[in-house]
């Protein structure tokens, strides 16, 4: 004998189908991935993420903030005495991520190039950490506003192309890293709303090209302790102090 639904129950199916089904997994693998970032954190060194737990509701874990839908929208964990190594296949499965504020941590080890999938981020902050290693070309993240990777240790080639597609960079802080030697990255050029660029002591060499003048909205240009050479262009002589 088999079941069907009949009249009564098709309201029924439908709902046990579709009204409860669906929602969940979402939620659940939201609270599920970020005792994963717990997790592989060193906690001995901070109490920070002691609220951390299943025990709680994920938009009340410390530095968590959700957006009206219940979804991740910011992890702000600056100056948390944080170590470890950084678990971005997990943090990128935060769909709705637009704001990671790590800077001024102990975080060491490489630089994923999952942070690829994390292509809704706008503001970035992995400065003043002990990271080592090349920095990941990161060219599907074209909505940041904001990228700090100054003084955290990283090393070998910059990929300035992947810079081409951030139309919307703000503030660009790359200094105080050991890069391969390049020359003057001309994609930064292209990048016409940055208002603060930090370029210092990141192995920068050759000429300043005079096209910097058309990045108006400079208000903080730093380009010291690199291997600069020939004239300062007039149209950033408005910096020099
Ligand atoms: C965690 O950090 C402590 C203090 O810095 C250190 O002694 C310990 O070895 C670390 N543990 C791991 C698994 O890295
Ligand atoms: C370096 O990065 C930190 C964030 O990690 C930021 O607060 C600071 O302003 C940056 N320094 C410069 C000179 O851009
Ligand atoms: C830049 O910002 C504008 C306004 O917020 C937005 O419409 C546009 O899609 C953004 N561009 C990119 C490349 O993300
Ligand atoms: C330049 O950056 C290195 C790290 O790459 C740092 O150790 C050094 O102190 C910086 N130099 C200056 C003059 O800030």
């Amino acid at each position: 004998m088999s079941y069907t639904c009949g009249y009564h129950q098709i309201f029924l199916c439908f709902c046990l189908l579709f009204c409860f089904s669906l929602p969940f997994p979402v939620k659940f693998d939201e609270l599920h991935l970020l005792p994963n970032l717990k997790s592989t954190l060193n906690k001995s060194t901070t109490s920070v993420l002691d609220s951390w737990g299943a025990a709680n509701s994920i938009c009340s874990f410390n530095g968590i903030t959700c957006n009206d839908g219940g979804f991740v929208k910011e992890i702000e964990l600056s100056n948390q005495k944080l170590t470890g190594v950084l678990p971005f296949d997990s943090i990128c499965h935060l769909q709705s991520l637009q704001k990671l504020f790590l800077g001024f941590n102990s975080l060491y080890g490489p630089i994923s190039e999952k942070l690829n999938n994390c292509v809704k981020l706008e503001y970035l902050d992995l400065g003043n950490n002990l990271f080592a290693g090349s920095f990941p070309d990161i060219s599907s993240l074209t909505q940041l506003k904001s990228l700090h990777l100054n003084n955290s240790g990283f090393s070998g080639i910059f990929s300035w192309k992947m810079l081409e597609k951030m139309t919307n960079l703000t503030a660009l802080s790359l200094g105080d890293n050991p890069f391969d030697r390049s020359p003057f990255p001309n994609q930064i050029l292209k990048l016409k709303k940055l208002s603060w660029l930090y370029l210092a002591n990141c192995s920068i060499e050759g000429k300043i090209p005079p096209a910097i003048g058309g990045l108006t909205e400079l208000v903080n240009l730093e380009l010291e302790h690199n291997h600069l050479s020939g004239e300062i262009p007039m149209e950033i002589k408005r910096f020099m102090v």
